[in-house]
């Protein structure tokens, strides 16, 4: 480690005979103020644009003026240490954050051009159009079939019941689910295997139709084989949606993602094409946490 590389952070005054390995922390890691994103945070053909994006949660100031789009038919993986708040800004994307009372966002993030915090949105047709898939699969205690069908329901999407068991079908065969579950619609979600059941969802997420899916960390309940499963329909899934998917595993990022943003105590730190942020980050930051020198 380069000398001017560091600054000093001590508690016991100015002798330097006390600074030893443990009291000293580089000067990129203590500098607050020098946390401009690097990289190009725009696309030529975006469907979301986040603009000096703020979050917080009471006092807690939780996300810092981050500016990204996400593209038409691309994966935005979003990495960062635990805390650094990549579920706080992927909630912003659809107003998850809305559910949480003393949670508050500032900052412009439009859809196809629409200001998503607009007061004329309404919060249910913009959750159908901007999906999300969560951790831990939480099918409905319904049936497969219901599972699926609810959404499409709920939302007029089938004139008759052909319609839907059509919605139903496809759904199912997008999340590569249908031939292990269509001799067993009216079984219960709750039945199926963890990966079986994340499919499920991804389904339900599909069979109302939206332009992008959120997901935070899909994968993480699930075994390599089931993990694998999903990285592939994620591929597919990309040809017709936008996807933003958080995710602690930097393999996965690397497999799955065309961008990736590196996220730091609230900072968007860098973002870029993923093959460079892995093998060329610019940002000190970024290069500890993709070395495993941080989080
Ligand atoms: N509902 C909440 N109320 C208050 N503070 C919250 C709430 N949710 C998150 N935070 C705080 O906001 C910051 C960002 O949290 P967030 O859950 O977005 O991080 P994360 O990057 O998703 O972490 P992890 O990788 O552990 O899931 C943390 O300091 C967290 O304590
Ligand atoms: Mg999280």
């Amino acid at each position: 480690m380069l000398v001017n590389d560091i600054s000093v952070d001590r508690i016991d005054g100015d002798d330097q005979s006390s600074i030893n390995a443990e009291s000293v922390t580089p000067k990129h890691v203590l500098d607050r103020e020098n946390r401009d994103t690097v990289g190009t945070v725009t696309v030529a053909d975006p469907r979301i644009t986040c603009r000096n994006v703020d979050v917080y949660y009471g006092d807690k100031h939780a996300i810092h003026d981050v500016s990204v789009d996400l593209g038409r038919n691309e994966v935005l993986a979003m990495i960062g240490p635990s805390g650094c708040g990549k579920s706080t800004f992927l909630r912003c994307l659809n107003r998850m954050n809305d559910t949480i009372d003393i949670c508050r966002v500032t900052g412009q993030i439009e859809l196809d051009g629409q200001d998503i915090y607009d007061k004329s949105i309404d919060v249910v047709p913009l959750r159908s159009q901007v999906g999300m898939v969560f951790q831990k699969p939480n099918p409905f205690p319904k049936s497969i079939y219901e599972n699926v069908a609810w959404g499409p329901r709920v939302h007029g999407l089938a004139r008759s019941k052909a319609d839907l068991n059509e919605i139903v079908e496809t759904s199912l065969l997008k999340a590569g689910l249908w031939n292990e579950v269509k001799d067993r619609l009216d079984k219960p979600g709750t039945s199926l295997s963890g990966g079986q059941q994340q499919r499920l969802c991804i389904a339900r997420t599909i069979a109302v139709s939206p332009e992008v899916i959120l997901m935070d960390e899909p994968c993480s309940a699930l075994d390599p084989i089931a993990t694998a499963k999903i990285e592939d329909l994620i591929d597919e899934l990309r040809q017709q949606y936008s996807i933003a998917i958080v995710t602690h595993s930097m393999q996965q990022a690397a497999r799955v993602s065309q961008r990736t943003a590196y996220f730091h105590m609230g900072d968007l730190i860098e973002v870029g094409e993923t093959a460079a942020i892995f093998t060329n980050p610019k940002h000190p930051l970024t290069e500890d946490y993709i070395t495993g020198r941080f989080g």
